[in-house]
């Protein structure tokens, strides 16, 4: 079961509930939330005020993606904005172990994403803790960025990781670059939750991008 979160950050933010409700009824599984703060990443977008407000226009899970410096500061009010799953930096937490324990005592899942620099084995020592690992498949900060090829490699290793552990509740994600195009390999090498951005919501029609990256993915 491959999971589709088209990212919000390539939406119109002029009027984001109605763009959240019509990837919803495209076939999206999951929402992915983009959090940047202009010092983790290049980039400024939302924070939890801006989620909160759109949280009531979708009944899907609500995937909180946070690029910014001292993310424990701020997972209760994303949680309490309605998030569903919250991955942060393992670059950005120095007491990584006491984040991810932080996010699951406000009842949310827990992920940690991997830049593309960083290695899988600095999950370790704790990813029998969480219930997702993002693997970046751009440097982040923008949308729009083209895929890079070597990072299906560190999907790969941590599927083995997974398999080796008997991991089987622990879901991997990946980011930045995907589209009909890139998504098979990803898929084969592990991956079951695909964010896509600009392969969504720079179309017209958001179902049947939807669509063509979810076929890409099916025999
Ligand atoms: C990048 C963000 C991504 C971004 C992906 O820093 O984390 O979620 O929106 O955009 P595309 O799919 O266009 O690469
Ligand atoms: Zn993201």
């Amino acid at each position: 079961m491959i999971n589709i979160a088209p990212s919000i950050l390539s939406a119109d933010f002029s009027k984001l509930g109605e763009e959240i409700a019509e990837v919803e009824r495209g076939g999206a599984d999951w929402i992915h939330v983009d959090v940047m703060d202009g010092h983790f990443v290049p980039n400024i977008t939302l924070g939890p005020v801006v989620m909160q407000a759109v949280a009531p226009h979708t009944n899907l899970p609500l995937d909180v993606h946070l690029m910014i410096e001292n993310p424990e500061q701020y997972i209760a009010a994303f949680a309490a904005a309605g998030a569903h799953v919250i991955t942060v930096h393992q670059e950005a937490c120095v007491h990584l172990h006491r984040v991810i324990h932080l996010i699951k005592e406000h009842g949310v899942k827990a992920g940690v994403a991997l830049n593309p620099a960083t290695p899988v084995s600095t999950l370790s020592e704790v990813i029998d803790d969480l219930d997702m690992v993002l693997i970046m498949t751009v440097n982040p900060g923008f949308g729009g960025q083209s895929f890079i090829p070597g990072t299906v490699r560190k999907i790969r290793e941590l599927q083995t990781m997974k398999e080796e552990r008997g991991l089987n509740h622990l879901l991997i994600e990946v980011d930045g670059g995907i589209t009909a195009a890139t998504a098979p390999m990803v898929v084969e090498a592990g991956a079951q939750v695909l964010v896509a951005g600009s392969a969504v919501y720079s179309k017209a029609d958001r179902s049947a991008a939807i669509a063509e990256i979810r076929g890409s993915v099916q025999a």
